[in-house]
């Protein structure tokens, strides 16, 4: 391709902020939160910004830095290291463009849907039930000897799907300064806005102390699960999601900007944007969290081993309690409550609550995966005032966070179609929609949640990791990370790239004495795989503690060796135990997933191979 024409951003905040954009997702609002109440409140955000500092920041360099100093995107960029490498990029590309983004849509059009339906709380007393049967249409799961089926399609989502790609489409089409760029700059300033809104909303909650006080508070949180690797290990996958790292993204990003930037500032912005932006989205998840909390009389740590239930609307029983009650307390339990706080109204009144069991619904609390926003979610805000607009602010912000992290990878894909082969940005800016669509049908099924489920499974866990590891071996050993430094430095006309020693120097001991606990207890380094690479990653450590060149060795060895020690742990945990209880053959489809992008990518790399 003439490289002279090679489009480019109108301005660097315009750049700044398309990176931002695609950093800033579904997984910010959403994912990072009940991450955080999972891995112990307060405690996580230790791993989480070492994850940070240590591989997040610097892979975002590495990404950055190759793509501006190639000027092309992921497969070439790799292509121009070394001719071996091409598939590398493609790969990145390809299980991110049909796989990720596939599942990501629907999602972002489950949140389109439940953004209209929060005009009427159209969810209606039993969000719960509402979500999984009259939403999702689910069938049974995939356990056990069952015939596997898909289930109908569910119109609702499928529209909205429409939409999703509908936009997705028209903001790509129109090229990096017409179109994401544009888009961009109204969509970031509108989705901070509106979650301080609702951040300052929030804190006016009952009980939203309680929520935050087990978030920020350290006195509260569980610093034991400090000494749990599996903490370690989710807070490196969320930093890889969150950065859209190893997505082939960043660098087809950077390969549009022009000769003299900065860019180990512009990954700095980029990555404490995108993790203020969590550390702060996610107040108002944990303000919700203590309301939900205090009203169902519950602690926010036992919150997640919480039934509440609910009174039948059709049931007999409904009748009598409402005449035996006070109009405030039969409220509640329409409303519904923790079995806690239910049974206590009923003692109080001197009823038997054995003898009214039947006529309640039981509705376990989730606070991960998919039920938080849309089952627990629903079901506080409906006992929220204002509640509906509260919601429509939220699945908007969810939606606009979503539509800049999606055109991202459309574009990387874009612009490595059309470094590689000569098409028309209108030509594969269709057909890749059109595909996403496409491949986006079988997840609007009423088994789309649980084939959500391992196709996300296996790709954050593997296909991310993987590439990580590669990525920062190829530009880390055969472009060397010594000549990345140096064309940082001269692009940005100043001597950067190693500078922050002393705060490496503290993260260093920190991970050194982690890595010691991690040793020291023992069972989680009993593989061959697992021992060589906490060998590595104690060489490396060392060497980046007396090294004034951290960065250098951060990128040679300390990375690949955290992510081989990772992936080694994924991989025996998978052997032992089945993935979610599915049927083998089920997990199956996740991990053909892998191989078939792979070979996908294999296919694309043999296309293109004549162009350099
Ligand atoms: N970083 C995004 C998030 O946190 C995820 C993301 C970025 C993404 N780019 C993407 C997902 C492209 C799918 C496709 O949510």
């Amino acid at each position: 391709m003439a490289e002279n024409n090679r489009e480019q951003w109108k301005t660097q905040l315009g750049f700044i902020l398309a990176a931002m954009g695609s950093a800033i997702g579904l997984g910010n609002i959403w994912r990072f939160p009940y991450t955080v109440y999972a891995n112990g409140g307060f405690a996580f955000l230790v791993p989480y910004l070492v994850a940070l500092f240590v591989v997040g920041i610097p892979l975002l360099i590495v990404e950055f830095g190759l793509g501006h100093h190639m000027k092309a995107s992921a497969p070439l960029a790799f292509k121009r290291v070394d001719k071996r490498f091409g598939w590398v990029g493609w790969w990145a590309v390809t299980f991110v463009m049909f796989g990720i983004v596939i599942y990501y849509a629907v999602v972002i059009s489950w949140c389109v849907d439940y953004f209209f339906l929060s005009f009427t709380k159209g969810w209606g007393n039993d969000p719960v039930n509402y979500f999984n049967n009259d939403f999702l249409k689910l069938v049974p799961p995939p356990a056990g000897g069952q015939q596997f089926t898909f289930g109908p399609v569910v119109w609702k989502i499928f529209f909205a799907l429409i939409l999703v790609w509908g936009a997705n489409w028209i903001i790509t089409v129109k090229g990096i300064q017409k179109g994401i760029e544009k888009a961009v700059k109204i969509f970031m300033p509108l989705l901070l806005g509106v979650i301080t809104l609702l951040v300052i909303w929030s804190v006016t909650f009952k009980g939203a102390g309680q929520g935050l006080s087990y978030y920020l508070n350290p006195f509260e949180a569980d610093w034991s699960k400090l000494s749990d690797p599996d903490l370690w290990i989710g807070s490196m996958g969320q930093i890889f999601f969150t950065l859209s790292l190893g997505f082939g993204i960043m660098i087809a990003y950077a390969s549009y900007l022009p000769q003299n930037v900065n860019v180990v500032k512009a990954a700095a912005i980029t990555a404490l944007g995108n993790s203020f932006f969590s550390i702060f989205a996610a107040i108002a998840v944990f303000s919700t969290i203590g309301f939900m909390a205090y009203s169902n009389n519950v602690s926010v740590r036992e919150l997640k081993d919480t039934t509440v239930l609910q009174l039948k609307p059709e049931s007999s029983e409904q009748a009598i309690l409402r005449t035996k009650l006070d109009l405030s307390r039969y409220e509640m339990l329409r409303r519904g409550s923790s079995a806690r706080s239910i049974k206590k109204v009923f003692r109080e009144n001197n009823l038997s609550f054995a003898r009214y069991q039947g006529a309640f619904n039981k509705i376990p609390l989730k606070l991960s995966g998919p039920g938080l926003i849309f089952k627990t979610y629903p079901l506080t805000l409906n006992k929220i005032p204002g509640g509906a607009l509260f919601a429509i602010l939220f699945f908007a912000a969810l939606v606009i966070a979503g539509l800049s992290s999606s055109i991202s990878i459309i574009e990387a894909f874009n612009s490595a179609l059309s470094d590689q082969f000569n098409l028309s940005r209108t030509y594969s800016t269709s057909i890749l929609c059109g595909l996403g669509f496409l491949g986006g049908i079988p997840f609007v099924t009423g088994s789309g949640l649980y084939l959500l489920d391992v196709v996300d499974h296996f790709l954050l866990q593997y296909g991310l990791v993987m590439v990580g590891i590669l990525e920062s071996i190829i530009v880390g050993w055969y472009f060397t990370s010594r000549k990345l430094r140096m064309h940082i430095d001269e692009a940005a006309d100043m001597q950067i790239s190693s500078r922050g020693e002393f705060i490496m120097r503290i993260i260093l001991t920190v991970l050194l004495v982690m890595t010691w606990l991690v040793l020291a207890i023992g069972p989680n380094v009993n593989t061959i795989g697992s021992q060589v690479a906490m060998l590595a990653i104690i060489a490396a450590l060392v060497l980046m503690w007396l090294s004034e060149h951290w960065f250098d060795y951060d990128i040679k060895l300390l990375i690949p060796a955290l992510l081989m020690f990772i992936l080694n742990g994924a991989l025996v945990k998978e052997i032992n135990t089945a993935y979610s209880g599915y049927n083998v053959s089920f997990v199956m489809v996740g991990v053909m997933w892998i191989f078939v992008t792979l070979l996908v990518a294999f296919i694309f790399n043999f296309l293109s191979r004549k162009k350099s």
